[in-house]
């Protein structure tokens, strides 16, 4: 409905009788400036149209399903939720937080907290500011994302960026000086809480990651907390999209470990969402990953994998568990147009790809960093006693979280 031009100016008199009938349908509300617009704008949507009788019934149930939204929040200020942290590692407790604090609100502003700040605070980050911000900026429940955002929020930075309230799990963050980083808009009623995602963090996400590799001693020495996210039906159908592909959509398919997110992976996924209208990704359990990576993959489980893929905007749905080998009956049932695969399986014997590859679908394509989680681990590499010694003290606290949370809070 975009793109029509809005009159307000109509001459009533000249209304076809159709015309009036979807202008009746608002007289209750015709002292409302705002709803006359709107009730305007369709009129001039079906002015003129040849196709007019078909679009009768549909702009009368589209008028009416406005008018009752628009008459809800009418006289409402708009919340302009923002949601800030440093989203290192994004895991699905990051997505939820997101999906959350989406819903304590009409528009959701996301916050990247600044590298320099975060390192004062938390240590050094694995992702920089702009990887951060890039898989910030990927998550369909954001309207937008600012970048290099302070770790401490105030009243004056929520006026800068037109937020009205804060948003945050309900764990304090404490900032540089041992103070709640939100005090200043808890005093001032600007804001929210929602409940924090049990069972994952980035510090968890850290430890399962230096345990890739790692030999026997190492292994006893970093004990990582076991990874306790509860994948409810009810939370997944949060994420899940509710979509299914048109008859004239384009329908695009990649598929992977999609593990620990980064750019490599939503390069990728824009990429497939640009080859095409629809784009499903086939997600390896967790055996096929093991098999593919080696020991201790994935670091994150098939439900967490399938949570994450949903919450980015490039994807349109998943296909839960596919085997390495893409097979064509699967190809044909979905309706699949193209597949792509990363160049690096063009070389290989055991060709996976056979099947889109005779049907003439396959496309490859390169993307760096490569679609693993070696990104990570070559980070944590370089700077492994600085890794070892914040996941010591991080685990630490979040144990204290753990012993001590509340259950009071619940998800919405
Ligand atoms: N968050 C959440 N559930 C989690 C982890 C984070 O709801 N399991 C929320 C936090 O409460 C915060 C936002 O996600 O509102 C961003 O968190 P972030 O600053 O990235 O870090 P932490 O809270 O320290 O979490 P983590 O250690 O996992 O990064």
């Amino acid at each position: 409905m975009e793109g029509f031009k809005i009159s307000l100016n109509l001459n009533h008199e000249n209304l076809t009788e159709d015309q009036h009938l979807i202008l009746n349908l608002t007289n209750g509300y015709s002292n409302n400036r705002k709803l006359k617009k709107l009730t305007e704008e369709y009129i001039q949507i079906t002015d003129g149209d040849k196709k007019f009788v078909e679009l009768k019934e549909k702009t009368k149930k589209e008028v009416s399903e406005r008018l009752a939204k628009e008459c809800d929040s009418f006289g409402k200020e708009k919340d302009i939720i923002y949601v800030d942290g440093v989203f290192d590692i994004m895991h699905s407790g990051h997505f939820n937080a997101i999906r959350q604090a989406k819903k304590l609100g009409d528009t959701l502003i996301v916050g990247v907290n600044i590298d320099e700040e975060v390192q004062k605070v938390k240590g050094p980050t694995l992702m920089n500011d702009e990887e951060r911000t890039l898989l910030a900026d990927s998550v369909k429940w954001v309207d937008r994302t600012e970048t290099l955002t302070p770790y401490t929020t105030t009243v004056s930075f929520l006026n800068k960026i037109g937020a009205t309230h804060a948003a945050h799990g309900d764990d304090i963050a404490v900032n540089e000086k041992g103070e709640n980083a939100y005090q200043e808009l808890i005093d001032a009623g600007k804001f929210k809480i929602f409940k924090r995602t049990e069972g994952i963090s980035t510090t968890n996400l850290l430890g399962r990651l230096m345990m890739i590799g790692s030999s026997e001693n190492d292994n006893k020495f970093y004990k990582p907390l076991v990874g306790n996210y509860l994948p409810t039906g009810w939370r997944f159908k949060e994420f899940c999209n509710d979509k299914n592909p048109k008859s004239d959509d384009v329908i695009v398919y990649i598929d992977g470990a999609f593990d620990c997110l980064h750019p490599g992976h939503i390069k990728a996924l824009k990429l497939a969402k640009e080859k095409g209208t629809f784009v499903y990704v086939g997600l390896y359990d967790d055996g096929a990953c093991e098999q593919v990576y080696g020991k201790s993959n994935p670091v994150m489980g098939l439900m967490e994998r399938a949570s994450n893929l949903l919450s980015l905007k490039y994807v349109d749905d998943i296909v839960i568990g596919v085997p390495r080998k893409v097979n064509e009956d699967m190809l044909k049932s979905l309706g699949i147009h193209k597949v792509l695969a990363e160049e690096i399986y063009n070389q290989t014997e055991n060709d996976q790809y056979e099947a889109p590859k005779k049907m003439g679908i396959l496309e490859y394509f390169n993307v760096t960093p490569k679609l693993n989680n070696q990104f990570f681990i070559d980070r944590i590499n370089k700077n492994k006693e600085v890794f070892i010694d914040k996941y010591m003290k991080k685990s630490k606290k979040e144990e204290e979280y753990e012993k001590n949370k509340s259950y009071n809070k619940k998800e919405v």
